[in-house]
């Protein structure tokens, strides 16, 4: 099979966690659930949480301003700059514009996408198709998640699963180096939006006293049918985007995937075939932040020396909408 040439590759990844960190047990102080059962069920012993007064435009403010750093990069010199979030600080303008108003990279288009924990490997293709099609040199991927925003911290099945955070990759064109984006494979299913969402404060149910005192700005989940759909739709798209880039599981040196619960991450390596000695894990320490944990989780397998030069990692990540994707990279 002919190998794919890649047309954008990761040159730098940043990252922000805010420094607060809620335990399990703190959780059990303020509602009825406990380390043990958050710790078996979902693998997660803490999470961090913002202040108040730090949104997700800050989050990934700082997280793209590490990633710049160490791309050599001035901010004026970003060409595109694509932000995934499902926790904007505002509903006008994006999270995107924002960022860009505290970056001061003012020669970029900016702009949102929506693909919940998924964000992250659309926008990364997105920016792919920006640099492909010519529209620039240098593209900002940012996910920034203030998922403490929109929790119902009285309802134990969701509140205990999420945390604070942001990562960020800037992308350029590949030049012939053979690294970078080699494959990948998004989809998508509207039917099962309920299974994952916030029903009221949009459009159609407006913020009124009865969407605030019931609640329904805030995240609602059936947490049994998003397991299975997880762990199927995850393994699929890993197996589609490994066939894309010519691998077989052997290839795969490291496997980054969405980091919602252990449960789900050891079933979908078993079912790619993966081991689990190479499978990121940092679910224990942050929870789920949404779309920013493919991007948390890349950059600290960098640092870490595990995604190194020429490494094949893949991505793949899951979420509300449903959304669903895998990303085939030579690093
Ligand atoms: N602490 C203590 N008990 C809790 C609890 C908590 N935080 N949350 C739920 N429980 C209780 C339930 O009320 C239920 O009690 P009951 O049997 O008396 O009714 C019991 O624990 C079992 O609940 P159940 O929902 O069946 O547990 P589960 O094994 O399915 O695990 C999840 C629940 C949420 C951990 C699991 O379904 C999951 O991880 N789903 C995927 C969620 C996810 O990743 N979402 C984001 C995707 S991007």
């Amino acid at each position: 099979m002919i190998k794919p040439t890649p047309i954008a590759e990761i040159v730098a990844t940043g990252r922000f966690l805010p420094d607060n960190v809620v335990t399990n047990d703190d959780l059990a102080e303020r509602m009825d659930t406990s380390d043990e059962w958050i710790r078996t069920r979902t693998g997660i012993s803490e999470r961090r949480i913002a202040p108040d007064d730090m949104g997700a435009a800050d989050l990934g403010a700082r997280a793209a301003t590490i990633a710049l750093q160490r791309a050599g990069l001035e901010p004026g010199e970003i060409d595109i700059l694509v932000v995934s979030t499902a926790t904007p600080d505002r509903w006008l303008p994006s999270t995107a514009c924002d960022i860009q108003a505290l970056l001061k990279c003012d020669n970029a288009v900016a702009f949102d996408i929506m693909a919940a924990c998924t964000g992250h490997l659309y926008g990364l293709s997105m920016a792919e198709g920006y640099l492909a099609a010519g529209r620039g040199e240098v593209a900002l991927v940012i996910a920034a998640e203030k998922m403490s925003a929109i929790l119902d911290w009285n309802d134990r099945t969701t509140a205990v699963l999420f945390g604070d955070g942001a990562g960020a990759a800037v992308l350029r064109p590949s030049n012939g180096s053979g690294r970078g984006i080699l494959s990948s494979h998004h989809q998508s299913d509207g039917k099962l939006a309920e299974l994952l969402y916030r029903p009221g404060g949009g459009a159609l149910d407006p913020i009124s006293q009865s969407v605030l005192d019931e609640g329904r700005h805030l995240l609602k989940m059936q947490g049994r049918e998003i397991f299975k759909n997880a762990v199927r739709s995850m393994a699929e798209a890993c197996d589609i985007a490994m066939q894309k880039a010519g691998w077989t599981a052997n290839d795969v040196d490291l496997l980054v995937p969405h980091q919602a619960n252990i449960r789900i991450i050891e079933a979908t390596a078993k079912y790619a075939g993966i081991p689990m000695e190479k499978v990121f894990v940092n679910v224990d320490r942050y929870g789920n932040m949404s779309s920013a944990t493919v991007p948390i989780a890349l950059d600290e397998a960098i640092e870490q020396g595990r995604a190194g030069p020429d490494a094949n990692v893949m991505t793949v990540a899951f979420g509300a909408g449903l959304t669903w994707g895998a990303m085939a990279l030579r690093m």
